[in-house]
C-alpha cells in the first residue's frame, strides 16, 4: 500500500474534524459518572448539579445556550423514590418540567437527545413472570413513577424533536448508593447479621456499565423514540443479592421476606421485568442476560 502526501492529510483532516458536542447531565450519579468515562468518540462536556439545576428553568435555557451542545444525554433525575413521596412537587419540576425544558430546547437548536427513563413507570400487576415492552400500557404507582412518565410525554409531545428514551432498571455500579452496595457493606460489616431481603419484586439488575454501552450505540445511531433497555431475563431482589454475594466471595445471612414485611413510603410494583423488544428489532440489543452482567462487573 503506497501511503501518499493526500492519504496523511485526508487523516489529519479527518482528526481535526471538530467532534459533536455532548452534555452529559448528572455527572456526580451512577451512570452520568460512568458516562463521562466510557462514551466515545465525542467531545463530552458536563456540569454538576451546583451550577445545572434541571428545577430551575430560566438558568436552565441559559446553561445550554452556553454550551450549545449536538446532544444531551440526560442522566440527571431525582431519584429518591420514597423521599418523593413527600416532595412531589420538587419530583415534578425536576423529572417532568426540567425535562420538558431541555426537550424544547434540543428541538429549537437540532440537538438530539439522550434521556433515561424508569421500569417504575408501570403498575407492575402483569402476572409473573410476563415482561413489559414498549407498547405496554404505563401506570406508575409512585411519584417518582409519574414525574417520569410525565417527563417521557413531556419529550414525545415535542414537535420535530430527534430523540431517544431508554427505560432502564434496577442500575448498579461499584460506586453511588444502590442495592447491591448497601447488601454488599451490611454482610462485610457483620456476617452473621441476618438481611432480610425482598423475594416477591421481580425485575432485571444492570449494571451502569452495560447501560453506558447501549447509550453508546443509541448516540452513535441517533436511535428515535422508546427503547426498553435493561439486563436480559429476572430475578427477585433475594435472587439478586444472593447471586451477588456469591459472585463476591463474600459470606452472608441472606434470608427472603416478603414486601409486607418491609415497608416503604412507595409502594415497589411486584413485576417490573422490561423486554428490550425495539433494541432486539433492530438488532440492537446490546445486554447480557443478568448473571452474564453481574460477572462482568465482578470481574472488572
Ligand atoms: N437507579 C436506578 O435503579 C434506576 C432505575 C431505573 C431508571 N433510573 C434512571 O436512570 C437515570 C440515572 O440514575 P442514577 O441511578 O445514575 O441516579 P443518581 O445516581 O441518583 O444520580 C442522579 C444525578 O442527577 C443529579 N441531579 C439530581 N437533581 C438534579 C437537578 N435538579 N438538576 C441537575 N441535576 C440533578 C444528581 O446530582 P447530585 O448528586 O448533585 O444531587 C446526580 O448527579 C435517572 O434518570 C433515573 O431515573 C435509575
Amino acid at each position: 500500500m503506497m501511503f501518499t502526501l493526500e492519504w496523511f492529510n485526508e487523516i489529519l483532516w479527518i482528526d481535526s474534524m471538530p467532534r459533536h458536542k455532548i452534555f452529559v447531565t448528572g455527572d456526580s450519579g451512577q451512570l452520568g459518572s460512568q458516562i463521562m468515562a466510557s462514551l466515545q468518540g465525542y467531545q463530552l462536556i458536563s456540569a454538576s448539579s451546583h451550577d445545572f439545576d434541571l428545577a430551575n428553568l430560566r438558568a436552565l435555557s441559559e446553561k445550554l445556550d452556553s454550551i450549545r451542545p449536538d446532544i444531551v444525554v440526560n442522566c440527571a433525575a431525582y431519584t429518591a423514590v420514597d423521599q418523593a413521596e413527600q416532595e412531589p412537587e420538587r419530583a415534578h419540576a425536576v423529572n417532568a418540567d426540567g425535562v420538558g425544558v431541555l426537550a424544547q430546547w434540543c428541538a429549537h437548536n437540532e440537538c438530539y437527545l439522550a434521556h433515561i427513563s424508569t421500569d417504575y413507570v408501570f403498575s407492575g400487576s402483569k402476572p409473573l413472570f410476563e415482561c413489559y415492552s414498549e407498547g405496554d400500557a404505563t401506570k406508575p404507582q409512585t411519584v417518582y413513577g409519574k414525574s417520569k412518565l410525565q417527563g417521557e410525554t413531556n419529550i414525545a409531545s415535542v414537535e420535530g424533536l430527534n430523540y431517544c428514551i431508554l427505560r432502564t432498571a434496577w442500575l448498579y455500579s461499584a460506586s453511588g448508593e444502590n442495592f447491591l452496595n448497601k447488601i454488599r457493606n451490611l454482610a462485610e460489616s457483620d456476617p452473621s447479621r441476618e438481611l432480610k431481603i425482598v423475594h416477591d419484586q421481580y425485575g432485571s439488575p444492570t449494571p451502569v456499565r452495560a447501560l453506558a454501552r447501549q447509550i453508546q450505540v443509541a448516540v452513535d445511531e441517533k436511535l428515535h423514540g422508546l427503547y426498553h433497555a435493561s439486563a436480559g431475563g429476572y430475578c427477585s431482589w433475594f435472587d439478586f443479592a444472593s447471586a451477588a454475594m456469591q459472585q463476591f466471595g463474600i459470606e452472608c445471612n441472606l434470608k427472603p421476606c416478603s414486601s409486607e414485611e418491609y415497608p416503604t413510603l412507595a409502594q415497589r410494583p411486584k413485576n417490573s421485568i422490561l423486554c428490550n423488544r425495539r433494541l432486539a428489532d433492530n438488532k440492537l440489543d446490546t445486554f447480557l442476560n443478568w448473571q452474564d452482567e453481574l460477572a462482568a462487573f465482578s470481574n472488572a
